[in-house]
């Protein structure tokens, strides 16, 4: 039976592109996110465009029985993943801590480290019994390079990068792998929801820059997915090719 993928954030930007590239290489597929609708039609898609019979979980990360919910829904229906893409993620603001608001602090906390963790800890048991699988964790260069108005959203991509370290050393007698992908700027609606929808501003981080497309980053997930069995990629830095750090991008236009 083809493998099966587990990939939390999959109603838009990398998560959907990665959805995407693995229904066409004959992947199944359990997506999860909260947005019910998106889901649906997301899994039309997936059976019109690849033929590929997918389930959706409506779940948000940031509530524990919903994960827990959808874990073991996932293993009833369809069987223990073979691969977690955990991606559900988010920034929310631009601006200096003192002037970030509790709610946006703990929406990124619960969010990208609490909401990983736990689904990653509700996935894992399974994993290691079997003595497979792959945990693909979406980190950011942001978790490498801080920079201005990001403190907690930098912070929580570094935590990213740590716990798959940690956890690699965790399950280092097994075959599971763990691999963190650290994507530089990609043109997805992430910058509109950092700033709360304010399109306007959210379109202009990417005037004067060719950023990543999701799908570029879709395609290294690929990529770390169909290595043999015997290499584990642990980290990717991918960057656009105007990108040296963070946030240090070379705009055309100033
Ligand atoms: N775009 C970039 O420049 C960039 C760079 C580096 C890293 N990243 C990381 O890449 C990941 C994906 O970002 P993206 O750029 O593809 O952004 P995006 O297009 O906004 O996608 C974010 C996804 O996360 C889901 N999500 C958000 N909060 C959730 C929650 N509480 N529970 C469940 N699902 C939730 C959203 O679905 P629902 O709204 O339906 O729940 C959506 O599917 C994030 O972890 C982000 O930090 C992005």
């Amino acid at each position: 039976m083809s493998r099966l993928a587990f990939i939390t954030g999959a109603t838009s930007g990398i998560g959907l592109a990665t959805a995407r590239i693995l229904a066409e290489n004959g992947y199944r597929l359990a997506l999860a996110a909260r947005s019910k609708e998106r889901l649906e039609q997301i899994c039309v898609e997936m059976e019109d465009q690849y033929s590929v019979h997918s389930e959706m979980f409506v779940m948000d990360v940031r509530e524990e029985e919903q994960i827990n919910a959808a874990v073991n829904q996932c293993i009833e229906k369809q069987g223990i993943p073979d691969i977690l893409i955990n991606d559900a993620g988010l920034a929310r603001g631009l601006e200096s801590y003192d002037k970030t608001s509790v709610p946006d602090i703990k929406q990124m906390i619960d969010t990208n480290i609490r909401g990983l963790f736990l689904v990653t800890h509700a996935f894992l048991p399974f994993m290691i019994k079997r003595n497979t699988g792959h945990i693909i964790n979406i980190g950011s260069t942001a978790g490498l390079y801080a920079y201005a108005g990001a403190a907690v959203y930098c912070a929580t991509k570094a935590a990213v990068k740590t716990f798959s370290d940690g956890v690699r050393i965790d399950v280092i007698q097994s075959d599971i792998k763990v691999s963190t992908i650290q994507p530089g700027i990609v043109e997805t609606p992430f910058s509109e929801v950092r700033f709360h929808g304010d399109r306007k501003r959210a379109e202009s981080v990417y005037e004067g820059i060719e950023a990543l497309h999701p799908e570029d980053i879709a395609d290294v997930i690929l990529y770390v997915l169909s290595a043999p069995k015997r290499v584990q990629i642990a980290d990717v830095v991918v960057m656009a090719n105007q990108q040296a750090t963070g946030f240090m991008v070379y705009k055309k236009n100033g």
